[in-house]
């Protein structure tokens, strides 16, 4: 597997390179959920290159960006097993030079839920996304399902400039108790991790409620309720269109629950499909 650290790296990597492209971005500590989007790009590539950057201007809080798990040497390891053919691994000075003055927003979509929650998030994404498209150029790129609003949000943004690429979705991989794989797991204390399981188990109650007929206010306060029970402290669970994630009172088709609450001081976010 070939490690590029250099732009001028990965523009010669790009230029070698026929066939297809696939790209997938991550911020390092890979899990499952990781390593599935890696498989389905392997699968329908012709090469895959992984990117692994803990972009500093995607955090609002800095204890957040610094408690970030980092595990340069297994993500190598299980990138190599895997097939990756490149790795890219840029600097803060290579993605953001003295001087870096550029910024990418997506309005609207982008300032709901999280963009309430976590002021600028999604402009930091996006312009990391965006410089990263620029540079590697994939012909598609895969994102979990997990961080639903974001890969939404790459979506517009992908359609909106006229990248020309394709956003891809993968699953939201779980644990066999439920809970989403995230890199933010390995943070959560042992009671924590025991409780982490009700943020899916609240959200599948919620939707089987809402099919069976029940009001979404009720549905939707039951798992408020529940998890709030449950030591969750929720920044917000909501019963959204699962295409521009505005507020639906009444089941509609392409609904989603999406919730993001926070165990002690890990924040954990979910979604499903009702
Ligand atoms: O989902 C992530 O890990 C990050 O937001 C991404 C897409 C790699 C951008 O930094």
């Amino acid at each position: 597997m070939k490690v590029i650290r250099e732009i001028d790296g990965v523009r010669e990597f790009r230029r070698a390179l026929s066939g297809t492209l696939g790209l997938v971005p991550t911020m390092g500590a890979l899990h499952e959920g990781h390593l599935s989007l890696v498989r389905a790009a392997l699968d329908e590539c012709d090469t895959v290159l992984v990117s692994i950057y803990v972009n500093p201007t995607q955090f609002n809080a800095p204890s957040d960006f610094s408690s970030y798990p980092r595990d340069l040497d297994r993500d190598l390891e299980l990138l190599t097993s895997a097939g990756v053919s490149a790795v890219f691994l840029p600097t803060d000075s290579t993605m953001y030079p003295d001087g870096f003055a550029a910024a990418v927003k997506v309005s609207g979509l982008a300032d709901r839920w999280e963009g309430i929650h976590r002021p600028g998030h999604f402009d930091g994404v996006c312009t990391v996304v965006a410089k990263l498209f620029n540079l590697v150029q994939p012909d598609r790129a895969y994102f979990g399902m997990k961080d639903y609003q974001q890969f939404l949000v790459v979506k517009q943004l992908v359609l909106d400039l006229n990248m020309p690429l394709q956003i891809i979705a993968g699953p939201t991989l779980r644990t066999t108790d439920g809970l989403a794989y995230s890199s933010r797991n390995v943070l959560l204390s042992a009671t924590e991790r025991a409780r982490a399981p009700q943020l899916k188990a609240a959200l599948d109650e919620a939707a089987r409620e809402i099919n069976g007929g029940s009001p979404v206010k009720e549905a939707t306060a039951g798992a408020v309720e529940r998890l709030v029970g449950n030591a969750f402290n929720l920044d917000y669970l909501a019963h959204v269109d699962g295409h521009t994630l505005e507020e639906l009172a009444q089941p509609a088709q392409d609904a989603r629950l999406i919730v993001a609450a926070r165990l002690g001081k890990i924040r954990l976010i979910d979604n499903i499909a009702v």
